[in-house]
């Protein structure tokens, strides 16, 4: 928790003279101007503030409005307890970096902090006190539009994302006037819904709970962070914002979690539909019962709290529990002391805009992935005609992504204007030839005529950023609407075609990779996407990006991770009866930590010790990394673990750790990927932790293809 100033004496001083409706009203947040994901917003916002019946308001930002709202609550409000102000900052607020699963792609932690904490001072300075941010959610399916908002596929990444964001947003003192109180979501599992779609139910084993979708929300708690939101969904039958167990003895007891827990957008109301509270006052009740201190815009906790406290559903020592956390938050924040500080820093947040663009156009960079180059990148410098064609080549609103904060269209660089920058001796023929996601074949003659002239076509194809996100899952996630059409004209002329692809998912791409001379996977990058994209493309920039999620051949694959058992028939066993598709194959299209460079990358060597460890031993990995040329760059290569036999079946692969280096050509270099032994404890069959004397296998390499791992043994003696 981030320690701050609690005034222990002030919140039992106001818990003592509060009103029942004013407790409540500390346990409510509504949405201040304009509803975002769900139900209506609530009227009268102004009224509700003056009666203490809102203690915190959710999509509002601007210094003026929001000191006019804290002036309502601290002035005409009758106990002056100021508001909690938050909105989802989740990549950025007025500058806008890549979308989560794009900077996961950096695997760059002290880039995650960077960006959090620069979009910190922006939402700080526009009077925002807390984001719903960061989103944790191990994500293994893109059929769930919600993985564009996630870390990607894997726990250790999620984790140490979790780390990182906290420290941004938060900083060391949560009283700071640029922090922001992180709020930890959506508690849990919720990246497992059923068949990807948005807010279906959720069966996970415990123990996939505990190994995979846990583990980011307990470091998240560790790094301090001063919030969590439970996701819509259920586990195994009990909706998360009621689940006493997850929320109350793991997350507060288990984990030690005493910060505050606030509903996701009027999912207490939504206990009803789930069909587990008859009414507003049963649903409050088990809500409250579970742990969840604020209601967010379902008027459950206002309208639904008396009658259970009279029907004895709840007690007021629960209800004060409640207010109690929330004030602590208030202080912590430095609410009590000044409401008014944060929104009035313009002058210092507009004095470093141009460090900010630059922030993000090095992390949109690294965030794009190379996925396939036969050698037509980085573009030949004397290139006459290019063919910049595609719906995403010119579609600024689109580079914001699903969740765009305070950012705006006009401030965001595309790849056309980017490209007439950085080449302007070149000919830029461009032609959107169809929509993102529409029928019209209108354009697509002239893209050809374009096409047939270029020396490169530059094809810009993929999503809109509302075909991801919330509410946005994806039974065919592939190219929308005729793009594939084009796509096959395109790629029909025999011209040196570059496939771009904006997108908030891995997309199902049929052929396109194969027949393309190259694809990049841009994701949406924010403000400087267009910079980010051309830098790549000229070879101002070596591509670094690494995928965070394994991206499928097929719908038909998902979900689909490295990180799986063995099954007793493996599919490269050759056998006829083996765990195999027979209409397509099981590897993906591109493993977890694919990426190209424009250097080439060895593994030279491999060394590991001691030979033989015991739990409170550091073991030490070492591989020497050589760039072959011929251009300098960064190679990030991956540590995975593997325990070929244990009292439960352990995964091929688990990722323990990720290290980059950067080498100009010719150059050599060691990589340490230091791992205490007591990292290799697993869960054993009764789900209590262990630690096993046997083989350990070691494979360090630049994605989770085996092809490409180098694999060293240790062996593990037990205590
Ligand atoms: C939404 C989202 C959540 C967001 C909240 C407030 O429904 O599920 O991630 O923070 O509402 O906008």
């Amino acid at each position: 928790m981030a320690k701050g100033r609690v005034n222990m004496g002030r919140i039992d001083r106001l818990l003592a003279e509060m009103t029942l409706e004013e407790k409540l009203g500390q346990l409510s947040m509504s949405a201040a101007e304009f509803a975002v994901t769900g139900p209506t917003s609530a009227q009268g916002i102004a009224e509700s503030i003056r009666a203490g019946r809102a203690g915190g308001l959710l999509n509002i930002w601007g210094g003026e409005r929001t000191r006019a709202m804290q002036r309502l609550a601290l002035e005409e409000s009758r106990l002056g307890i100021p508001l909690l102000i938050g909105f989802d900052v989740l990549h950025g607020h007025k500058t806008i970096f890549p979308i989560p699963l794009a900077e996961a792609a950096t695997f760059a932690p002290l880039l995650w902090e960077r960006t959090a904490r620069v979009a910190a001072e922006e939402a700080a300075c526009d009077g925002v006190n807390m984001t719903f941010a960061p989103m944790l959610d191990v994500a293994r399916d893109p059929r769930w539009g919600r993985i564009a908002e996630s870390p990607g596929e894997d726990p250790w990444v999620a984790a140490r994302f979790a780390e990182a964001k906290v420290r941004g947003f938060q900083s060391s003192d949560l009283a700071a006037v640029d922090a922001i109180a992180a709020t930890a979501k959506h508690f849990c599992a919720y990246g497992a819904v059923l068949a990807g779609r948005d807010y279906a139910p959720v069966d996970v084993s415990e123990r996939l709970l505990r190994e995979v979708y846990l583990p980011p929300f307990a470091a998240a708690v560790a790094a301090g962070c001063a919030a969590v939101m439970p996701g819509f969904n259920d586990v195994n039958g009990v909706p998360m914002t009621a689940h006493v167990d997850l929320l109350r003895d793991w997350l507060r007891q288990e984990s030690g979690f005493e910060g505050v827990v606030i509903s996701d957008y009027n999912a207490i109301a939504e206990l009803m539909t789930q069909g587990v509270a008859v009414d507003l006052a049963e649903a409050a009740s088990l809500a409250l019962t579970a742990g969840v201190d604020i209601d967010m815009m379902s008027g459950a906790y206002l309208c639904g709290l008396p009658a259970a406290l009279s029907r004895g559903l709840v007690g007021m020592d629960q209800i004060d529990l409640a207010v109690g956390r929330v004030l602590a938050l208030k202080e912590r924040l430095g609410l009590f002391e000044d409401p008014y500080r944060r929104g009035s820093q313009n002058a210092l947040v507009a004095s470093r805009r141009g460090l900010r663009r630059d922030l993000a156009r090095d992390v949109a960079r690294r965030a794009i992935v190379l996925l396939a180059n036969d050698g037509v990148l980085p573009l030949a410098r004397d290139l006459r005609k290019i063919a910049l064609i595609g719906p995403l080549a010119d579609a600024a609103a689109e580079m914001l992504g699903p969740w765009p904060g305070a950012g705006q269209a006009g401030d965001c660089v595309t790849i056309r204007q980017a490209l007439t920058e950085a080449l302007p001796e070149a000919e830029i023929l461009y032609e959107p030839a169809v929509g993102i996601d529409d029928r019209d074949a209108s354009g697509v003659a002239a893209a050809l005529r374009f096409c047939r002239d270029a020396d490169v076509v530059l094809l810009c194809l993929g999503e809109s950023a509302h075909m991801s996100g919330e509410a946005a899952s994806r039974a065919k996630p592939g190219l929308p609407g005729i793009q594939n059409d084009l796509a096959r004209a395109v790629l029909a002329l025999d011209r040196p075609v570059v496939a771009i692809i904006g997108s908030g998912r891995p997309l199902i791409l049929p052929d396109l990779v194969e027949k393309a001379q190259a694809t990049l996977a841009t994701w949406f990058l924010g403000s400087e996407a267009g910079h980010a994209i051309v830098d790549v493309l000229t070879g101002a920039f070596n591509p670094v990006g690494r995928l965070p999620v394994t991206w499928p051949h097929d719908v038909g694959q998902i979900p689909i991770n490295f990180s799986v058992r063995q099954t007793g028939r493996p599919a490269d066993s050759g056998a006829p009866y083996a765990s195999k598709y027979i209409d397509m194959p099981t590897e993906p299209l591109f493993p977890f930590g694919h990426g190209l460079s424009y250097s080439c990358f060895i593994v030279a060597s491999l060394h590991a010790e001691p030979e033989c460890f015991r739990p409170d031993d550091e073991i030490s990995i070492a591989a020497e990394v050589s760039n072959l040329g011929p251009f300098a760059g960064e190679e990030t290569l991956f540590l995975f673990v593997r325990d070929p036999i244990a009292s439960v079946a352990r995964p091929l692969l688990e990722l323990k750790g990720v290290a980059k280096i950067a080498l100009a050509p010719g150059e050599s270099g060691i990589l340490r990927f230091p791992l205490p032994a007591r990292s290799l404890c697993f869960l054993g069959a009764d789900l209590a932790p262990r630690f096993e004397p046997g083989e350990f296998r070691f494979f360090v390499g630049p994605s989770a293809d085996p092809a490409h791992l180098a694999c060293v043994t240790l062996r593990a003696l037990s205590d």
